[in-house]
């Protein structure tokens, strides 16, 4: 696992953008595997500052994302659809039918199975970009999640509900279950960027980086397995280390 220390947000959004561009360039048709939340927006407006202005292409690249709340219409100002549609989608060349999200209104252990073979059709992810929640999540997988677990359906805690809460009305409109790749379909990419900012990730990024085994406590810690794992981390992240 490799960690780059980044100065901000601003900065990690640019750091996480250059990698991202740089397996683009390499493989124009690239399968990039999206997150949502508050972190990766910057890295979202810089990949589309440069498409403006460089031009980069998405025309043959595909993307899945990693999660989506249960039963919310792909269209509510709330849903990862809607989000991924604001922050990158509607403005980059990339076609509506080469990006994927799990399905928020189809939800049985079929569709979830139905979500990796789609993956596995496009010949796997070769990116994955991956925020951590407070509690050592990845995608929706809370802690106690079996460590090789393909895309399922999640109960979500108390802690993750309220940390997303901001993004809702208030904490009672935030659904309860989700709809995310498994641990097991995420350590199937070809390589992981992981992105943290922010002091209420310090103590996150303080057991990942002490984890010697994975363990199913802590989701994050499962990324020790992988081969080719890029942490890039603020200073506030840092903060404990
Ligand atoms: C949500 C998402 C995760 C994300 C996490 C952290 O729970 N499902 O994929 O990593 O939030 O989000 P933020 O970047 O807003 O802290």
């Amino acid at each position: 696992m490799q960690i780059v220390a980044v100065k901000d947000k601003r900065e990690l959004g640019r750091k996480a953008a250059k990698v991202i561009l740089e397996v683009i360039h390499k493989k124009p048709d690239a399968v990039l595997g999206l997150a949502t939340g508050g972190t990766p927006e910057e890295t979202y407006k810089e990949l589309v500052k440069d498409h403006r202005e460089n031009g980069t292409s998405y025309k043959a690249v595909r993307t899945v994302n990693l999660d989506e709340y249960v039963g919310i219409d792909p269209s509510d100002p709330n849903s990862y659809h809607s989000y991924m549609d604001h922050n990158f989608f509607k403005y980059i060349d990339l076609p509506e039918d080469q990006h994927f999200l799990p399905d928020s209104l189809a939800t049985t252990d079929h569709d979830c199975a139905r979500y990796d073979d789609l993956i596995d059709s496009l010949g796997g992810v070769d990116l994955q970009l991956l925020g951590i929640g407070g509690n050592g999540h990845i995608g929706f997988n809370e802690p106690g999640t079996p460590l090789s677990i393909g895309t399922h359906v999640v109960q979500l805690t108390d802690s993750t509900r309220k940390a997303n809460a901001r993004y809702f009305s208030s904490l009672s409109e935030v659904p309860e279950q989700a709809i995310t790749m498994g641990i097991g379909t995420i350590l199937k990419s070809k390589k992981v960027l992981l992105i943290v900012s922010g002091e209420e990730k310090a103590e996150a990024m303080y057991k990942l980086v002490r984890s010697s085994v994975p363990e199913s406590g802590f989701p994050a810690s499962a990324l020790i397995q992988h081969p080719d794992v890029t942490v890039i981390a603020d200073r506030s992240a840092l903060s404990l280390i």
